[in-house]
């Protein structure tokens, strides 16, 4: 869910920790901590007159509820010289984020320390065993119960790695993590199950462990991807790795196709503003290479060896989670109305666990940005196991369910740090209507009708520019206007109800207001009993043909005193009289209107939370990839 950093090499450790853990902050974040393995000697004072020399390696932990901010000025209250650490931003499930519960935890003898991401499942037996025989715990967290464990195993004879393997074949649920003691001064112990972990190769005998590239990027790009019940033993002089059920394994080293600056903010106040700005390259990055406009048709290099599966399938099925799932309610109409195939789309934690029916003639797609959602692995590994071909729809490159995956489509939107999803969203959608394109040309759709879609669909990110060079400041002033409002509505029709449910998903995730996406039409059947003259209402109207439906349910709003703020067609001036505010979108074909129409709306929740003075890039309670259940 959040962060793990470590590093081991000949540098303080502690700068290169702290700065990773910024980097990392935006996955969660709600305390902080650090393990150093401390080198002695070091002279210490006792009874302020005799001193005396400590020789040897001393573990130090520093850890504290807050930011990591707060970490770094508590540890700069006492300087450690180390170039042994780990380090971790945590986003509680055990226990409330409070000093205590933050991680690096300790075992019972305080000799070893461990950061860990994920859930330990079966933490209560573990714990009563413990107990039992004399254990105590300082924390709430299934965390410590875990290094309690390994240090159940840690003795004179039994290595620290071979301690954390034993540990971890008792272990049920997820986890990555790390763990460094002081009696094992030269090594760090990693291992994963189903939370990301990369070991980054550095120069001059240095390496660095997190749980995300971003962490690490500044200092080398050349890494080791563990996959699940692997785990790795890092030093000075190479890293070993092995399986949890101890078989030694090689892996390869990978390079990080990654720039640094993508994961800066530019300029911009917040991620989350960057990303939005970024939207006309990465729709454009997201077709590169991939159209054939004199054929009207698409080549998704991920997909070729599975073109004989998709012609013959029967059935698409969607799974994904959150914006991830707006974007595939989306796929469908597209994919259904020009491929003529018969789309499902549900979210991911609903499919793993209901019995789906699946078969042969499916083919399934994950999307996801991160790629490491656990529901979304866990529901593509269930369509795997009965039988559909798996693939994935996923933006960070090398993640687990890229790996996993049978095949699949990089949306290459880059790093996405604002944990509110937005130029993932525009990108997915561009890959779902590449798809959709490369589909109907295999079945029904004309050279002719590709080629016009392609054509429109080119045009895609000039006109988003547009909107973000038209509207930008039309949004902050509406932002202004309404931004003591305690509920918003948004309503959509067609292609543009999904973006009505992202947007009242945006909104509430970073500005904590409470809001409701609704089909448009919908809205009598109950909503309608909510508007009143206190309730502002976002509705999508673009020329599409629903629009005159659209017209009449704004018609409803009104006639309840509701403030009406519509996204609108370019030219349309019908809509001036019923709405308060119309912001214009250029035209294009109605598939395509949702990378459009969700950009004010992504602008309108960014400068909602900025007038409400909430923390954009880091909204409580989220986080940026959801590794838990
Ligand atoms: C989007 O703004 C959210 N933070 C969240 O709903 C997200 O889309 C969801 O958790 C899925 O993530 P994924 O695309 O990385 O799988
Ligand atoms: N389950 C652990 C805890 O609550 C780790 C949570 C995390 O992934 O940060 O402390």
């Amino acid at each position: 869910m959040c962060g793990i950093v470590g590093y081991i090499g000949y540098r303080e450790a502690t700068p290169i920790l702290l700065t990773g853990l910024k980097r990392l902050e935006y996955r969660g974040y709600d305390s902080a901590g650090l393990a150093l393995l401390e080198d002695l000697p070091r002279a210490v004072t006792s009874n302020g007159t005799e001193t005396a020399l400590v020789t040897g390696t001393r573990l130090v932990i520093q850890k504290c509820r807050g930011k990591v901010t707060e970490l770094e000025e508590l540890s700069a209250l006492t300087p450690i010289h180390s170039t042994v650490g780990i380090g971790h931003t945590r986003w509680a499930t055990h226990g409330a984020p409070s000093d205590i519960n933050s991680h690096p935890h300790t075992d019972q003898n305080e000799r070893l320390a461990i950061i860990h991401n994920g859930i330990i499942e079966n933490y209560g037996q573990i714990r009563d065993r413990l107990a039992a025989r004399g254990h105590t715990f300082r924390s709430e967290t299934d965390t410590e119960v875990l290094a309690h464990l390994i240090g159940e195993f840690y003795s004179e004879e039994r290595s620290l790695t071979e301690a954390v393997r034993l540990a971890l074949n008792e272990v049920v649920g997820a986890y990555g993590i790390a763990v460094v003691a002081a009696d094992d001064p030269n090594e760090i112990v990693c291992a994963r199950k189903g939370s990301p972990l990369v070991i980054g190769v550095g120069n001059d005998n240095e390496y660095f462990v997190a749980s995300d590239a971003a962490a690490i990027i500044a200092h080398t790009r050349q890494v080791i991807y563990l996959s699940d019940n692997e785990m790795a033993t890092v030093s000075r002089s190479g890293i070993k790795t092995r399986t949890i059920s101890n078989i030694e394994i090689t892996k390869n080293i990978e390079v990080l196709d990654m720039e640094l600056e993508a994961i800066e903010k530019s300029g911009f106040d917040h991620f989350m503003l960057k990303e939005i700005h970024e939207q006309p390259r990465t729709i454009t990055d997201a077709m590169r290479g991939r159209v054939i406009e004199e054929e009207g048709d698409i080549v998704l290099g991920g997909l070729q060896n599975q073109l004989r599966d998709l012609r013959r399938a029967k059935r698409l099925i969607l799974t994904a989670c959150g914006t991830s799932f707006h974007a595939g309610l989306i796929g469908k109409y597209m994919i259904e109305q020009y491929a003529r195939i018969p789309v499902e789309i549900e979210y991911a934690s609903e499919f793993r666990y209901r019995n789906p029916i699946v078969g042969d003639d499916d083919v399934m797609f994950g999307i996801s940005q991160s790629g490491e959602t656990a529901d979304t692995l866990a529901a593509m590994r269930e369509g795997k196991r009965k039988g559909a071909r798996a693939l994935g729809i996923v933006n960070v490159v090398g993640s687990t369910i890229a790996r996993e995956s049978d095949g699949g489509v990089y949306i290459h939107a880059g790093p996405e740090i604002g944990v509110a999803s937005t130029k993932a969203f525009t990108s997915q959608l561009t890959v779902l209507s590449l798809l959709t394109i490369m589909l109907g040309r295999m079945r029904h759709l004309s050279v002719v009708d590709g080629r016009a879609m392609i054509r429109e669909l080119l045009l895609i990110p000039e006109k988003v520019q547009r909107i973000l060079d038209d509207s930008e400041q039309q949004v902050k002033e509406i932002a202004e206007i309404f931004k003591d409002a305690t509920n918003f509505l948004y309503l959509g029709r067609g292609y543009n109800y999904p973006v009505a449910l992202e947007g009242a998903l945006k909104l509430k995730e970073i500005s904590y207001i409470h809001a409701e996406g609704y089909p448009a039409a919908e809205m009598k059947h109950g909503p309608i009993a909510l508007i009143d003259e206190n309730m502002p209402v976002v509705i999508i109207a673009p020329h599409d043909e629903v629009y005159e439906k659209v017209l009449s349910n704004i018609q409803e709003v009104r006639a309840r005193k509701g403030h009406v703020i519509a996204i609108a067609s370019e030219g349309d001036e019908k809509i001036k009289e019923l709405a308060e505010q119309v912001i214009y979108i250029p035209r294009t074909m109605s598939l395509f209107t949702p990378m459009l129409s969700v950009v004010p709306l992504q602008l309108l929740s960014y400068y909602m939370a900025c007038a409400r003075g909430c923390n954009v890039d880091q909204p409580r309670n989220l986080a940026k990839s959801v590794t838990v259940e």
